[in-house]
């Protein structure tokens, strides 16, 4: 089995692997372990006196090594704040209006991406393949084909991608389209993205020698998801909650502060639900958890700034002296917690404007009652939707539309509740983490294997 080796911007590293993973650690943890594999990326931190010249940071856990760099000042405000951040995610969610492009972003972008390519494979053993995670690194694969790289090489997008008309607006987008087109494998989280990739290569140059590109949609482990969950229900949070909820039912939304996440139109139309149906009124709370994300970026201290307004101002007009309509958190909670929080849910409300995936929706699922399951109220633009078709489906921009469909999870008779969780469940069911990592990886082998005799 040759050695697996995962590049992203943000590590899962070992001290942090109980508190805070998602599902993308949790899935890509055990196949790093399995074959004795190495994930490398950013430290997280920032280093004020880097003047360029450094050395990766190298720890092992359990067979896996972890390979970080730290970045200057400079590299995080352009590559990370600037274009990552205030280019390619607004783009990529098909925000335009959110795209701030500098040629001097661009330039760190790849700065930073050749400066992961140069220190790269003097880490590497010999028979390894490469796995490229997100837009941070679009440009890596080929970097490291010029510094001489031969193993397999796929990339991954966690994000959507746009049409060739969003596209197109981005500074800098012809190389990237080159870039990607020099992996062996580029893989998306739906046929949408795959479709809107392929339209751009079209459109830019059809001659081009294409990559080979599919969908796999990243997701859970089912039952490790649904273990943690109970242990989450039956820990000391789980109880508190349950007991200062008393007889209420709860509906939750678990999101980054992220102005994709569509929280301001579902605060809208919780506050319009409360005033469209009195009967909810003192009998319902939403539990709002949103940790603060990229907070120096202005569009996230904008939203920020927006939420805080709408939160009081709902507060305010419907709390009573006894109940409190909305609890609305910036900060981040356990994983368990988080999962415990989900199952003890009555309805979760994931209504992203436009989201690559959502692992928080598979989560939902998977945490719930067999017996006595919640309902789930899903963006159609969470890439999610594809497969969670058991959901109840929500236009974001549809705000009318989202106050009807909070009504009707919160009425949803046990029958109709447990048949769409039963369809949900076998869609997890089919198609989890562990699918995806082995369906990418063989893809990965293959697609390597077709170019060299093609070469
Ligand atoms: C999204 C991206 C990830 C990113 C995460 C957290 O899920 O697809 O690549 O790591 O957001 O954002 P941050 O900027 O804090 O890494």
């Amino acid at each position: 089995m040759s050695r697996l080796v995962t590049v992203s911007n943000r590590v899962a590293l070992p001290s942090q692997l109980q508190a805070a993973q998602g599902g993308l650690a949790v899935g890509l943890r055990s196949a790093l372990e399995e074959s004795g594999g190495m994930w490398f990326g950013w430290d997280g931190g920032v280093d004020e006196r880097i003047d360029g010249l450094r050395q990766p940071r190298v720890q092992t856990a359990n067979g896996v090594r972890y390979a970080t760099l730290r970045l200057s000042r400079l590299e995080y405000d352009r590559y990370y704040l600037g274009y990552a951040n205030q280019v390619l995610w607004p783009l990529f969610h098909y925000r335009m209006s959110f795209v701030h492009c500098r040629r001097e972003r661009i330039e760190g972008y790849w700065e930073v991406n050749r400066l992961f390519a140069e220190h790269l494979p003097p880490l590497l053993e010999g028979d390894e393949i490469i796995w490229v995670h997100d837009y941070h690194f679009i440009p890596l694969g080929q970097l490291l084909r010029e510094q001489g790289v031969e193993a397999p090489i796929g990339f991954f997008l966690h994000t959507p991608f746009p049409p060739w008309d969003v596209f197109r607006a981005l500074p800098g987008h012809e190389p990237l389209l080159e870039a990607l087109c020099r992996y062996d494998l580029v893989g998306f989280q739906t046929r949408i993205d795959r479709d809107n990739f392929l339209d751009c290569l079209t459109h830019y140059r059809p001659q081009l020698q294409r990559p080979r590109a599919e969908v796999f949609p990243i997701s859970i482990d089912v039952d490790q998801v649904a273990r943690e969950a109970q242990r989450g229900y039956n820990s000391q949070q789980g109880r508190r909650l349950q007991q200062s909820l008393r007889d209420r039912r709860l509906m939750i939304g678990v999101d980054r502060l992220d102005y994709s996440k569509g929280l301001r139109n579902r605060f809208e139309a919780y506050e319009a639900l409360l005033e469209q149906h009195s009967e909810h009124r003192g009998d319902v709370v939403f539990l709002q958890i949103a940790p603060v994300s990229r907070g120096d970026v202005p569009e996230y201290e904008e939203i920020r700034q927006y939420l805080e307004y709408l939160a009081g101002h709902i507060n305010g007009r419907f709390a009573e002296y006894d109940w409190v309509p909305l609890r609305y958190l910036n900060r981040g909670f356990h994983r368990s917690n988080i999962l415990g929080f989900l199952a003890r849910s009555d309805v979760g409300l994931i209504t992203p404007m436009r989201d690559g995936m959502n692992l928080v929706a598979k989560e939902f699922v998977a945490a719930q009652d067999p017996g006595d399951p919640g309902a789930l109220v899903l963006s159609r633009y969470a890439g999610a939707a594809e497969e969670l078709d058991g959901a109840v489906l929500v236009n974001p921009y549809d705000v009318d539309q989202m106050v009807d469909a909070m009504h009707q999870a919160l009425t949803m008779p046990l029958g109709e509740r447990r048949e769409r969780w039963q369809q949900m469940m076998d869609a997890l069911r089919r198609q989890d983490v562990h699918r995806w990592r082995k369906d990418f990886i063989q893809a990965l082998h293959d697609a390597h294997r077709a170019r060299g005799s093609e070469a």
